[in-house]
Order: structure tokens, then C-alpha cells, then sequence
């Protein structure tokens, strides 16, 4: 395997004399509104793990009920937290490997304060009940409109910084930006066409099996293009960065590239397997899921590999403990979900508590640990400080961390197992052995395990605002970091 020959221009000639201002102030405020977003998300969260397994805890209060505050934990943790670090870390990125100031500024305080409004009107309507009722794109139309602007407009600038760099080079991690940037327009734009019979309700343009279709066509690439494009953007640049190593196979990035977004895109029947969507759809997705394990276990070795060399590293930095643990849950999360794209595995994992398994270690072992390891990598450049303000906190978060996570999708998995097989469970007269409701009292252990997990990996991110926080208070900034300045 060819050896990564290719560094990140930007780091490399980040110091030289003709280096460009850039404009961290930008990417100050992403990161700061990433880390409030995250412990938000998390919180409702851990509320959501303990309606689950203390009913009473939703106070009867409608607001408050699973219902609606689930689809406000996964817009917070997803849109607010993972849009926010994404925008800080192309922004921060972008601007590194081009060589040059972003293109506007205008455009990227609009994406800021816009993408700001997009949440708080989202943590408005969904406690209120208003919601489209379509996964992942609850909210109502006025605020879709609100979200294409936005994320147009930052497209914009992205590509139009990437257009006036000062390297002839695009960095593979700037190609996984592009990518997503493009393919969640197209997603967001056709799956939320909708008819508005008010301003805070409308119906989908299409109806039955085509509108699962649609559904999930969006859903399953939001996570390929927006959790994992996005998420291996960061990784392409923060790992090689955080560990001071060019990646280990430039040449296998972009095979990585190509192959993953030319599959993904057409994996989301594995959504609706044993639906009314026709059979030879439902095999395209299980088929194409299958292949997806090749690219993604090529970007994991990729991105473990760039370690070779240096590996004592991980003994002292627990940043890179961060993004490491977090390429590990990537293989580990890219290699379950093509066996729950299986027919016969799906038969016994849908609609079971295993796919919550499966999405939290995709997204708080990939998603959410890429993220904190790439946010302590920047948060103390952009506030031009030497180092964050407490490496013994990191890493104890990182260990929160780890823990919670572990406990979180061990619990799901036994839980996700256990329903799946009583469900199935029939006597010799061929009737069901155990009622759904004697399923629900079984789960009840698991779900008390799984808010223990939850609650030990929001602790963490505690700990985490707390870090930030005395960072940007304490300690003495650093002239060559400061925000307009040369940061590395
Ligand atoms: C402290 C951390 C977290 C806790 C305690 C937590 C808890 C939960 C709970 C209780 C549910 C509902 C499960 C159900 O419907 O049975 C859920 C769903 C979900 N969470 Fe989290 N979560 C956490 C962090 C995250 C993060 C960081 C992300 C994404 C980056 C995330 C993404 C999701 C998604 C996508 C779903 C919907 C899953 C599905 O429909 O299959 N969660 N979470
Ligand atoms: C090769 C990669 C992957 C494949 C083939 C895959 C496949 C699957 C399958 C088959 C399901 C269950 C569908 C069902 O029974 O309803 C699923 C659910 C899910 N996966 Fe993955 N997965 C992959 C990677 C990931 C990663 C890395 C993440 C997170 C970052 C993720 C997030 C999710 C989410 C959020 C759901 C729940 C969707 C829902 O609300 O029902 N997946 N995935």
C-alpha cells in the first residue's frame, strides 16, 4: 500500500510568511454553540432514556411527552451538534487547505445566525407538536425553506472559497464537504416538498409506498452524506493533524471517496424491507448495503493506519484517544449495519431496540467522539490560546465517554435481541408464546442500563463545558493564534 505522500498543504505552510488571515471568529462561534448544543441534545436524551424507563418522569405534560421529545433529540443532536461542529470544521479546515480567507464573511455570519434560528424555531414547534411526521425532517415547511437557504448559502461560500484557493491541490476531506454539500440539498429539497395548507402544517407531495420511498432515500443518505461525509471530512483532516502524521494512503482516501458516495446512494431500502416497495428494490438496497462495508473498512484502516509510527502517541493524548476510539466505532458501526441490511437479520432487528444499538454507536462512538476530538483540537486555536485548559479533564471525558457509550449499546443490543425473539416466540399450536406487553416489562432492566450509560456520557460532555469554558477565561492568548492571525 502506497504510503501517504501527500500532506495537508495547510498545515504545512501555514506558518510561511505569505499565509493568509483567516477567519477564525467564525469557527469560534460554531464550536462554542457546538458544545451548548451537544449538552442539550444529550439532556433530552437522557429525559427521553428515562421516559422510557420511568413513564412518570414525562410530568404528564404534553410537551414533554416521548413522542415529542424525541424527534427534538434527534434534530438537536444531529442538526444542532453535529450541523454546528460541521461548520466549524470546514470553515476551520477549508480555509487551511486552500491557503486562504474564507470567501465571505457575510455569507458565513448568515450561516451562523441562520442555522442558529433554524434550532430555535425547531426546539419551538416540536415540543408544540407541530412536525411534518417525517423522520430526521420534522420540521414544518416555513422552516425547510429557512434550512435550504442556509445551507445553499454556505455552499456557496464553501465552493467558492475552494474556488479561489491558493493551492492547486483540493484536499480529499474538502471533497467529502462538497459532497455532502451538494447531495443534502437534493435530499432535503425533494423530500420535503410538501403542500402547506398553513403555515404550520402541510402533506407531503407523495403518498404512499413512494413517499416511504422518498423517506428513506433521504433518511438513510442523511446519515451516509451528512453523519459519515461530513464526519470523514473531519477525520481526513483532524486525525493526520491531532497526530502529526500525513494520512496513511492518500491514493486509498480516494478510492475511499468515490466508492462510498457512488454506494450509498442507493442503500435506503434496507429501511423498508418487508414492505409494500417492490422486491427487486428491497434486494438493490440489501446488495448495495453489503458492498458498503468495502470503502467505509477502507477509510477505517486509512484512518487507524496513519497512527503506524507513532501509536505511543495514544498512551499520552487523549484527543487522539478521541478520534481513534471514534474511527474504531465507525468500522465497528459500518460492518453492523450491512448485517441488519440482511433480510433474514432485518426479520428479527427491525422495529427492535438493536437499531437504537446500532445508531448510537454510529452516533455517539463515530459521530460524537470525531466531533469533541475535533473541537478540542480547535477550540484553543481559535481562541488563541496555547492548549485547552485541562488535558487531565479530556481525558477523563474521554473515558465518560467510552463507558457511557459501551454501557448505552450493550444494553440496546441484549434489550434489541430479547424483543426480537419473544416477539417471534410461537407454541407447538403455533401461538405466540409471550404477550408484546409481557416484551415491554422484560426491556425494563436494559432501559435503566441504557439511561445509566446515557447519563455517564452527558456527564462527560459536562465536564467537556466546563474545560471550554476555563479555557477561553483563563490562560494567556497566544499572538500567533489568535483568531485573525496565523493559526496552525
Ligand atoms: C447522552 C447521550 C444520548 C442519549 C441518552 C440518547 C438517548 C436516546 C433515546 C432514549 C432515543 C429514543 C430511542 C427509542 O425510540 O427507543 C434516541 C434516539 C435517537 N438518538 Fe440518541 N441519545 C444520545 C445521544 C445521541 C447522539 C449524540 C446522536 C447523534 C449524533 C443521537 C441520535 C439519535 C437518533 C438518530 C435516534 C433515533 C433512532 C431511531 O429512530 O432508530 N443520540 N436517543
Ligand atoms: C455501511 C454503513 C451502514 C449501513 C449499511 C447501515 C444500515 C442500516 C440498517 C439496515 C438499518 C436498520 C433499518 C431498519 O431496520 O429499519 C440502519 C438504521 C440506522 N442507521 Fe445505519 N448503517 C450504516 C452505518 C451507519 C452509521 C455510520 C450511522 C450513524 C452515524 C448509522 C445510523 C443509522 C440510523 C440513525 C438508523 C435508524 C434509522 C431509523 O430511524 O429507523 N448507520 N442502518
Amino acid at each position: 500500500m502506497e504510503q501517504g505522500s501527500t500532506t495537508l498543504s495547510g498545515g504545512v505552510s501555514a506558518a510561511s510568511a505569505d499565509t493568509p488571515r483567516y477567519n477564525d471568529a467564525i469557527v469560534r462561534k460554531f464550536c462554542v454553540m457546538a458544545v451548548v448544543w451537544g449538552i442539550v441534545g444529550m439532556l433530552v436524551g437522557v429525559l427521553a432514556a428515562a421516559e422510557l424507563a420511568f413513564p412518570f418522569m414525562n410530568l404528564d405534560m404534553p410537551e414533554l411527552s416521548f413522542g415529542r421529545i424525541r424527534p427534538l433529540h434527534t434534530n438537536a443532536v444531529i442538526f444542532a451538534f453535529g450541523g454546528c461542529v460541521l461548520f466549524a470544521a470546514m470553515m476551520y479546515s477549508v480555509q487551511r487547505t486552500s491557503r486562504v480567507r474564507i470567501f465571505s464573511d457575510t455569507l458565513a455570519n448568515i450561516t451562523f445566525w441562520g442555522w442558529q434560528l433554524v434550532i430555535v424555531l425547531a426546539a419551538l414547534t416540536l415540543p408544540l407538536g407541530i412536525t411534518a411526521g417525517k423522520e430526521y425532517a420534522e420540521l414544518e415547511w416555513p422552516i425547510d425553506i429557512l434550512i435550504a437557504v442556509v445551507w445553499v448559502l454556505n455552499g456557496i461560500n464553501f465552493f467558492a472559497t475552494i474556488r479561489k484557493r491558493r493551492e492547486s491541490h483540493i484536499y480529499v476531506g474538502n471533497w467529502f464537504y462538497m459532497a455532502m454539500i451538494i447531495t443534502i440539498t437534493v435530499l432535503h429539497v425533494f423530500n420535503s416538498l410538501a403542500y402547506p395548507v398553513s403555515l404550520t402544517k402541510s402533506y407531503s407531495v407523495y403518498s404512499g409506498v413512494q413517499d416511504a420511498m422518498v423517506q428513506w432515500w433521504y433518511g438513510h443518505n442523511a446519515v451516509g452524506f451528512f453523519l459519515t461525509a461530513g464526519f470523514l471530512g473531519i477525520m481526513y483532516y483532524f486525525l493526520p493533524k491531532q497526530a502529526g502524521r500525513p494520512i496513511y494512503s492518500y491514493r486509498l482516501s480516494i478510492l475511499h471517496f468515490w466508492t462510498l458516495i457512488f454506494l450509498y446512494i442507493w442503500a435506503g431500502p434496507h429501511h423498508l424491507l418487508y414492505t409494500a416497495l417492490p422486491d427487486w428494490t428491497q434486494t438493490l438496497g440489501m446488495t448495495f448495503s453489503i458492498m458498503l462495508i468495502a470503502p467505509s473498512w477502507g477509510g477505517m484502516v486509512n484512518g487507524i493506519m496513519t497512527l503506524k509510527g507513532a501509536w505511543e502517541k495514544l498512551r499520552t493524548d487523549p484527543i487522539l484517544k478521541f478520534m481513534i476510539v471514534a474511527v474504531s466505532f465507525y468500522g465497528m458501526s459500518t460492518f453492523e449495519g450491512p448485517m441488519l441490511a440482511i433480510r433474514s437479520v432485518n426479520a428479527l432487528s427491525h422495529y427492535t431496540d438493536w437499531g437504537i444499538g446500532h445508531v448510537h454507536s454510529g452516533a455517539l462512538g463515530w459521530v460524537a467522539m470525531i466531533s469533541i476530538g475535533a473541537l478540542y483540537y480547535m477550540l484553543p486555536k481559535v481562541f488563541g490560546k496555547p492548549a485547552m485548559y485541562s488535558v487531565k479533564l479530556i481525558n477523563t471525558h474521554f473515558w465518560m465517554a467510552t463507558i457511557g457509550v459501551v454501557i448505552y449499546i450493550v444494553a440496546m443490543w441484549i434489550s434489541g435481541v430479547t424483543q426480537g425473539l419473544m416477539w417471534r416466540a410461537v407454541g407447538a399450536d403455533g401461538s405466540l408464546t409471550y404477550t408484546f406487553a409481557e416484551s415491554v416489562a422484560a426491556m425494563h432492566p436494559y432501559y435503566v442500563m441504557r439511561l445509566f450509560g446515557g447519563l455517564i456520557y452527558f456527564g462527560g460532555m459536562l465536564v467537556m463545558g466546563y474545560n471550554v469554558l476555563m479555557t477561553v477565561l483563563s490562560g494567556e492568548a497566544v499572538p500567533a493564534l489568535t483568531s485573525e492571525g496565523r493559526g496552525a
